[in-house]
Formats: C-alpha cells, sequence, structure tokens
C-alpha cells in the first residue's frame, strides 16, 4: 500500500506503473511539448485513435480569432456511432459487453453486448427516421439512466441528428426553455422513473408541457415504471410497438468532422441557459483520449461513471468516451443510498469495476456514512479513481484514497467543463506523485495561464481567473444560436484567450488548483446553476420584488443556495411565503436547484447605478466578516446591519 510522501504527495505504486501508459513524467512532458510545439502532427497522430471514412482535411487546425471561430479537421469524414459500436463488433467485441445497466431495485440489471446494442441501435435509428428526422434536426431527450437513453443518442449519431439530452430531474418549465430553444421536433421520454425506491413521473411532465404551443410533432415514449399514462393519438407513440415495426439494418451518416454533434444546455451568469454545440471530430478525439490516459483503461476493463447522462460527464464518460475505447461502461439508475449506504460498493463487488469516477458530493456522502459501508464489499477489483465537477478537499481526498482505494488506486482529479468537452487538466495517474486536491497538470494541447482581472499574468500562489491559450479539438465551437454570447462569454473577457469562469492558483511546482467559479455560478452537489435562473423563478412569484441569490459552503453539497428576496407591497414574511417560494424554484427550474434558505429583507444592497452586490451577500450569507468590504459604493450602507440581523 502506498502511504503519504514526506511533502504530502503520493507515488503511484510499483504495481500501478506495469498498467499505466504514461509512466513517467519525462514521457508526459515529451508527448506535451510536441502536443503545443508541433500541434499539426500530434493531433494528426492522435486523430488515429477514431476510424474515418476519410481523412481529407486540409488543414489540422484552423482559427478566425476575431470571429472566435475554429475547426478542426474540417473535411474529414467520421461517424461517432459507428467508432463507439460498429467497429468494434467488426473487430471481434460483438459479444463483449459493451453496457451494464443497473436498476434502482438491486437484482435488476439487463447487459448489451456490443452487437444488441448495434442491432438496438440501428432499429431505433430507423424509428427517428420514420418519424421525419434527418441529419441536421435536433432530437430532445428527457429520460433517466436507462439503456434507452444510450440508444436513443447513438441513434441520433448514427443518423446525423442533434441530440439535446436534458437531465430527468429538469422541471417542465427548464424542459420547455430547452426544447424551444433547441427547436426539436421529436422528443424521447418515458412514463417514469425510479429514484431511491420512489417512482418518479415523467410523461405528466411531458403532457403538461405540451399543452403549449411547442417545436414537438412527435414523442416516443419508453414504457419502464408502467404506470397510466395519457397518449395522444398521432403525436405520442410507444417506444416497443415503433421498435418492432423498425427495420433492422441502418447505415451510418458520414459526418464532416465539424458538423454539430449535440447541444447540451449549462448554466452561465444569465437566466438563460447556454445551448453548448459540440462539434463531431474533435468532440470524439478529445474523449477518446482522455478516457484512455486519464484512467489508464486497458481492454476487457469494466468502467463506472456514476453521472448521470443530462450532464457533460455522463456525455463523455459513461457513454462516448468508453464505447470509442471498447470498453464495458456500467450505467447506474439509482442512488448511493438506496436500499443501504453500501450500494455504489455493492455494483462495484458484482461487476467487478476497474475504473470509478463519481463527484466529490458523492464521496463526502459516503465517507459520512461510514467506513464499514466499503469494508463490507469487497472492492479490490478497482485499480483506479476518479473525481469531478468540483474541488475534491484533500481530507476527502485521502479517504477516497485509503478507504476506497485502499491505497492502490491513483485519483484522476479531472478538471474539465461542459464546454472543454473532456478533460483539460488532470493528474495522469501513473506519471508523476499526486497532490491531494489539485488537479496539477494539462492535458495534452491546453496551455493553461493564470490571469489577474486587469489580464496580467498572476504571480505564483496567487489566485487568479483560469484561461486557455488557443482552442482545443473537443472545445465547444458555439452556443446554439448565439455566436455573440459565446464570444462575449469564452472569448471577449481575456482576448486570445478561452476564459473557464474559474478562479484557480498555480503553486511553485507549476501545478494548478481550482478554487471555483468566479462568475454567478453556484455549484451545488457538482450541478451547475445559475444565480440568475434562480432569481427568475423567485421574481416570478407574485409577491416578490427582487431576488438575488448566492452560493453558501455545504459540508455536503460543497455550496448551498441562499436567496434574499424582497416583496412587494401589501406581503408579508412569513414561514409559508418562504416555503412558498422554494417550492416555486423547485417546479421552475427543478429539485436540483432548491434554495436552503430564504431571507425575505427590505432592501438588497445596491450601487448607485442599482446594481445588486452580490459578493457583500455572499459574506453575509456565509456568516463572514462583511465589515472589511469597502461599502462605501453602496446607496445605503445602512441596509447591511439590517440583512446580517435578518440572517437564517
Ligand atoms: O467550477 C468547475 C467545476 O465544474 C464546472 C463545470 O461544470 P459542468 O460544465 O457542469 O461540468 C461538470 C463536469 C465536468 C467547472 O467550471 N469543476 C469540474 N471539475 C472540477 C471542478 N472544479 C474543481 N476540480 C475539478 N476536478
Amino acid at each position: 500500500m502506498a502511504s503519504e510522501n514526506a511533502d504530502g504527495t503520493y507515488s503511484p505504486s510499483e504495481e500501478y506503473r506495469k498498467r499505466t501508459y504514461i509512466d513517467s513524467y519525462a514521457k508526459y512532458e515529451e508527448m506535451y511539448r510536441k502536443s503545443i510545439e508541433e500541434p499539426e502532427e500530434f493531433w494528426t497522430e492522435q486523430a488515429e485513435n477514431l476510424d474515418w471514412y476519410s481523412k481529407g482535411w486540409k488543414k489540422v487546425f484552423d482559427w478566425n480569432k476575431k470571429a472566435s471561430t475554429f475547426t478542426w479537421f474540417k473535411g474529414g469524414k467520421l461517424n461517432a456511432c459507428y467508432n463507439c459500436l460498429d467497429r468494434h463488433v467488426e473487430g471481434g467485441l460483438k459479444n463483449t459487453a459493451a453496457l451494464i445497466f443497473e436498476a434502482d431495485e438491486p437484482g435488476n440489471s439487463r447487459v448489451y453486448t456490443y452487437g444488441l446494442l448495434l442491432s438496438e441501435v440501428e432499429k431505433f435509428a430507423n424509428v427517428l427516421k420514420s418519424k421525419g428526422v434527418k441529419k441536421g434536426d435536433r432530437v430532445a431527450v428527457y429520460l433517466p439512466m436507462i439503456p434507452e437513453l444510450a440508444i436513443t443518442v447513438l441513434a441520433c449519431a448514427r443518423i446525423g441528428a442533434v441530440h439535446s439530452v436534458v437531465f430527468s430531474g429538469f422541471s417542465t418549465d427548464s424542459l420547455f426553455n430547452r426544447v424551444q430553444d433547441s427547436d426539436s421536433k421529436v422528443l424521447v421520454t418515458c412514463d417514469g422513473s425510479y429514484r431511491g425506491g420512489k417512482t418518479l413521473d415523467m410523461k405528466g411532465k411531458v403532457n403538461e408541457m405540451l399543452e403549449r404551443e411547442t417545436s414537438v410533432d412527435s414523442v416516443i415514449v419508453v414504457k419502464h415504471t408502467g404506470k397510466d399514462v395519457v397518449m395522444e393519438d398521432g403525436r405520442d407513440f410507444w417506444w416497443h410497438e415503433e421498435m418492432s415495426k423498425a427495420d433492422l439494418k441502418c447505415p451510418c451518416e458520414q459526418m464532416d468532422a465539424e458538423d454539430p454533434f449535440f447541444i447540451l444546455y449549462t448554466s452561465g451568469s444569465t437566466g438563460k441557459p447556454k445551448g453548448v454545440l459540440h462539434t463531431v471530430g474533435g468532440y470524439m478525439l478529445g474523449v477518446t483520449i482522455t478516457f484512455k490516459y486519464a484512467f489508464d483503461y486497458r481492454p476487457g476493463e469494466t468502467h463506472w461513471c456514476t453521472a448521470d447522462l443530462g450532464w457533460i460527464t455522463g456525455h463523455s464518460y459513461v457513454l462516448y468516451g468508453p464505447l470509442s475505447n471498447g470498453a464495458t461502461t456500467l450505467m447506474f439508475e439509482g442512488v448511493p443510498n438506496y436500499p443501504d449506504n453500501g450500494r455504489f460498493w455493492e455494483i462495484v463487488e458484482n461487476w467487478k469495476v476497474d475504473i470509478f469516477y463519481t463527484a466529490p458530493t458523492a464521496i463526502r456522502m459516503m465517507r459520512k456514512s461510514g467506513d464499514e459501508w466499503v469494508r463490507k464489499h469487497d472492492v479490490s477489483s478497482l485499480k483506479v479513481l476518479g473525481s469531478v465537477g468540483e474541488p475534491i478537499d484533500s481530507s476527502v481526498w485521502k479517504w477516497y484514497y485509503e478507504v476506497v482505494g485502499n491505497g492502490r488506486c491513483p485519483i484522476a482529479d479531472t478538471y474539465w467543463q461542459t464546454e472543454t468537452g473532456s478533460h483539460i487538466i488532470l493528474p495522469l495517474p501513473g506519471a508523476w506523485n499526486q497532490k491531494p486536491g489539485s488537479a496539477m497538470k494539462p492535458f495534452f494541447g491546453i496551455e493553461p495561464v493564470i490571469l489577474n482581472e486587469d489580464k496580467t499574468p498572476t504571480p505564483v500562489g496567487q489566485d487568479g481567473r483560469l484561461c486557455i491559450k488557443k482552442p482545443w479539438p473537443s472545445c465547444a465551437r458555439t452556443l446554439w444560436g448565439d455566436h455573440e454570447k459565446y464570444k462575449e462569454t469564452y472569448w471577449n473577457p481575456y482576448p486570445g484567450y478561452y476564459f473557464s469562469g474559474d478562479g484557480a492558483r498555480q503553486d511553485s511546482d507549476g501545478d494548478i488548483w481550482i478554487t471555483g467559479r468566479v462568475d454567478d455560478v453556484i455549484s451545488v452537489a457538482g450541478h451547475r446553476i445559475g444565480a440568475a435562473e434562480v432569481e427568475a423563478a423567485l421574481i416570478a412569484h407574485p409577491a416578490v420584488s427582487e431576488a438575488a441569490v448566492v452560493p453558501i459552503p455545504d459540508e455536503m453539497k460543497g455550496e448551498a443556495i441562499y436567496g434574499f428576496v424582497t416583496l412587494k407591497n401589501g406581503f408579508e414574511d412569513s414561514e409559508e411565503l418562504r416555503n412558498d417560494l422554494v417550492k416555486q424554484v423547485r417546479n421552475e427550474v427543478g429539485p436540483i436547484a432548491t434554495p436552503k434558505t430564504i431571507q425575505i429583507a427590505e432592501e438588497l444592497p445596491k450601487t448607485r447605478s442599482g446594481k445588486i452586490v452580490r459578493r457583500m451577500l455572499r459574506k453575509i450569507a456565509s456568516g463572514s466578516d462583511f465589515r472589511s468590504m469597502d461599502a462605501s459604493t453602496l446607496v445605503d450602507p445602512g441596509v447591511l446591519d439590517d440583512l446580517v440581523k435578518g440572517r437564517r
């Protein structure tokens, strides 16, 4: 068992080094240098990790800085579904497990071999075609973590339709906004879902949404829970009935590397979610090689990423990354604490999981429930662990390393975003000593720079803003229907650089420590929630005049939501009203955005130009000393005392 070195780092074990692709810092440095100094050559070599119909690109990379547009491998032709399924079936994996589905209720699982998954995907691709879906059309997907979700997105990829997966926990309103923005004609959903032993409604929410005028012509409904649902003739179709009629074979569409692949909505600093657009070639290359190197994937291994496919982690590391590498990927419908706190470890034991990838919020929860839950199970199959979504605190890192990994498994603390498509900063597990809590080094092709607000480089050890020099293959190309906003958000704040929205610092070894968002994005249990979205939901309530929402630290979820609200004349503070406001947010955004606390205030701190000063509200909400802040810009500094008195 490898233990802590005198300098606080952890070395990969000799046993691990035998498994790793990049077994020394020197080897990493050589590859990294090449990726920066000879990018054309480096990426041309890496492109061999994918199968192409044609490598007819004239330029590997082309960047128009002014327009904030760039292309990778434009003119090259490929298909993502072919890379995830057909090539493995042709290459001898027909009877190898591609997807293991583990249901919410223990004992319910299904295994899809590569051969079976391909035939389901081909049939469903034909179902989509029968509903008029063509290359470039958008398909909205509102499904829980069931195999039909994977089948749907792979079927879209096969025929070149652009999928837009909407997390199944989102409310009717959130679904409506996303469906409308992407102008999706077809929606794939199900009757209901299971979560921790409870049955949740899905079709009812869809029906409620479709009472409004929408772009949707056809709805395909998976029968999952078997509950009675209202189906509308001519619009709604049962998945199983359509599949039983579908042709068995469906050819792959030859896609340009730069054709749109999928849209995934994420939160930013405005109320409207942003439709991040990825393209086929660069995204597939990014997820394929990061999956291989971040987890040292070896053929035959089972990979389990606990993320939902409604988020980018699910897209990249439940589905496209593992399948492109021919891995066996596990998809889990349930929650870590049902039927008991040992559920994760029972699954690891049963399926002999090799690679386990989860979020710090889940690790904190499991640590709190006690080591005995891990010890009850044989988790010795684990070889490498992963963490994603939030900074991982060093004490949580150590628990994960010692108790779950038993001191044998390095931890890939992977830093990335919906917009980056794949990992951009991470400790390669076998290449060097790991530092608990640090995401450490850039992946190939990534040149991180930490800048001050005035755009000068931040000195070593000081906090600044994380930016990336030059676009990389899996970087988002635009925001759906709003390229101006894309420019404004990512490329204009620090001209010449991609701006991540995160704070970071570099230590004297050059290792990067991510300190969290510097914009109005709140990370609740690793889920990105826009403060503006929650504020818009609060303001929609008849009693609310103004609202400002800020993060507060939360032991389990990393951050929680604290809302300050002022009321319209005629309304008064009451517990009932506060509960009603919480309900309002749950209904309008979804349960993941539930505010922990609502404080009703007389006034909010504002500048003379009327801007609410959120950084002061952050301090007040988290109980830290706000007096050190300069209040001279406020119209009425006296409001701060009232806010402190009213803190809940
Ligand atoms: O703040 C960073 C945090 O998650 C944000 C991206 O959220 P999203 O687009 O939903 O994607 C989540 C999964 C990739 C980032 O801006 N974040 C992600 N990974 C890490 C992290 N913060 C610290 N350490 C990480 N490993």
